[in-house]
């Protein structure tokens, strides 16, 4: 399995190694959100071998990161187990006042994608619109994005699919009440899903509540199996070798 997006800081587990250990069989791609989490994902991808990243500048970041910050991206961008640009978008979620800046600091790092041939993962939260149409716009053609944490409509999925695009299915499957997410896991084909976690976040039923980690991505294929009527052990096959298309994995496994 593996599990296309998480956060692995220290910080958030009471041990971090544990929660790896639970992964040992499986590959889990880290992803930062803050300029501060990039040193501690390198260190990561070095030290185990089942840990890629992806790195970049999260829209909350908008205000306060430096030309440095994005300098260090970049310099990481060459790193053979970097294997995408994200989480990067934008989120109206907190704020829209700081809209232009999240714009530009998205812009740059899509430039950044096209020139080192990176995939982009999309954060975006109340902005779908907006995403959509910048992507569109800086994008080069043949540069893979994948909407992390999709959650938009069955209509806009199916535009973003024509931007060469995949959609990250996490633990919001499982929640009772989520029924726009089901029909497009049921509607779409299988080969535009990954399975992620994006813990600590969004822990998968049964568990909701608790503190979320890569192992609990099993639930999320269990349930991707019952609506889409297909064998749990397809599923696992098929986002995997999703995962690895989308990530350009296939030489670096
Ligand atoms: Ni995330």
């Amino acid at each position: 399995m593996i599990d296309t997006h998480c956060h692995l800081n220290k910080e958030d587990y009471d041990d971090v190694n544990k929660v790896i250990e639970n992964m040992k069989d499986n590959i889990m791609i880290v992803s930062t959100a803050s300029p501060n989490d990039l040193k501690e994902v390198i260190d990561l991808i070095e030290t185990h071998k089942n840990i890629y990243a992806t790195i970049g500048i999260h829209p909350e970041f908008a205000d306060t990161y430096t030309e440095d910050d994005l300098k260090q991206v970049e310099k990481y961008l060459n790193h053979p187990k970097v294997v995408g640009i994200g989480e990067i978008g934008l989120d109206y979620h907190y704020t829209k006042e700081n809209k232009e800046k999240q714009e530009e600091l998205f812009r740059k790092q899509i430039i950044l994608a096209n020139k080192y041939k990176k995939t982009i993962v999309i954060h975006t939260r109340d902005a779908m619109l907006d995403t959509y149409n910048i992507l569109k716009e800086n994008k080069n053609k043949n540069i893979k994005c994948n909407f992390h944490c999709y959650s938009g409509s069955l209509e806009m999925a199916k535009e973003i699919i024509k931007l060469n695009g995949t959609f990250g299915i996490g633990g919001v499957l499982t929640f009772k009440n989520e029924k726009k997410l089901k029909e497009i896991v049921k509607e779409l084909d299988l080969k535009y899903f990954l399975l992620e976690t994006d813990s600590p976040y969004l822990t998968p039923e049964p568990f909701r509540g608790q503190k979320n980690e890569p192992k609990n991505i099993e639930y999320v294929a269990k349930k991707i199996a019952e609506i889409k009527k297909i064998s749990y052990k397809k599923v696992i096959e098929a986002t995997t070798e999703n995962a690895i298309y989308q990530f350009d994995m296939k030489n670096s496994l």
